[in-house]
């Protein structure tokens, strides 16, 4: 847990902490850690040798994947969306395979369609969804939010976090009383983006406020406006962020901020969830303050 002494906060009296399960692991960072907890427990208890997810081309969720099964000696099936893709297409993809995971590429129609691609590709396997998000990986997350809690002095008045597929939201919301913000990475309304996080829980202990504004055009997108944020942030602070989930979120709160959404004192607790794996290139190698 680190205070983010970025001077916009500072100068509205606000107290931003980030919780910095970037250092959980290199590749099984963040929210990954968090979301694949209770499932490899599951996994290994069942007896499964074997376990298979889904994911995009730059999946954090797939590199965390062959990681931990590589760690644990489970075998590792990636079913990839995109049959133009090769286990040579770009880092996350060669680390995955470089781990053992093997990579199936398919088409955008029949990547819809999981339970015919387990069926497939991995009949015997332990299936955990896109993104991880299920209700293994919900309690995983909660947990964290029980560490946060007792880390911190106060009360808390936010929690924030992006969102792709929505698990580590509902994680959040399912164990934090209080307001949860939540920035979406993708191109997504705030009904939409509520929907989705409420698939993974039944009861939210607190309330929801999806930010919709600062997804910079869609999954994946950036520009220089972003990357200028990332690398004036990093001087600021010391904290690395990547240009997909946590800068999106970290600039949709600084805008909040300015805009006048706080009050002077409210403490704020940022989710650091990791991905750095995934950085642009186009920004400078990762300092360590
Ligand atoms: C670095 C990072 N941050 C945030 C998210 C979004 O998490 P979720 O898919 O649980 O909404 C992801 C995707 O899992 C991610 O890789």
């Amino acid at each position: 847990m680190q205070i983010v002494e970025a001077p916009i906060f500072v100068e509205l009296g606000l107290r931003v902490y980030i919780k910095r399960d970037d250092l959980i692991h290199a590749y099984i960072s963040g929210n990954k850690w968090r979301k694949l907890k209770y499932n490899l427990i599951e996994a290994e208890k069942n007896g499964f040798q074997t376990l298979l997810t889904f994911g995009g081309a730059f999946s954090n969720h797939i590199a965390a994947v062959a990681a931990a099964g590589k760690a644990l000696d489970f075998d590792t099936i990636g079913i990839i969306r995109g049959e133009e893709l090769s286990p040579d297409s770009n880092p996350t993809l060669q680390f995955a395979a470089k781990c053992g995971m093997k990579l199936h590429f398919v088409n955008r129609t029949l990547y819809r369609d999981k339970e015919q691609l387990t069926q497939r590709y991995g009949r015997d396997a332990f299936v955990i969804p896109e993104g991880g998000s299920n209700q293994l990986a919900v309690k995983g997350v909660a947990e964290m939010v029980e560490e946060v809690k007792n880390q911190l002095d106060g009360k808390i008045d936010y929690f924030c976090t992006a969102l792709g597929t929505g698990g580590t939201a509902a994680g959040i919301v399912s164990a934090f009383e209080e307001e949860v913000l939540v920035f979406p990475s993708l191109k997504i309304s705030s009904e939409e983006a509520g929907q989705l996080i409420l698939t993974h829980i039944l009861q939210p202990k607190g309330h929801l406020k999806v930010i919709d504004k600062y997804h910079f055009g869609g999954y994946g997108k950036m520009n220089d406006t972003l990357l200028d944020f990332i690398r004036d942030f990093e001087t600021q602070t010391g904290i690395p962020l990547e240009q997909v989930y946590t800068a999106k979120m970290m600039y949709g709160l600084v805008e909040l901020a300015k805009e006048g959404f706080f009050k002077s004192g409210d403490q704020i607790v940022v989710l650091h969830t990791g991905g750095l794996q995934g950085r642009s290139e186009l920004l400078p190698p990762i300092k360590r303050k």
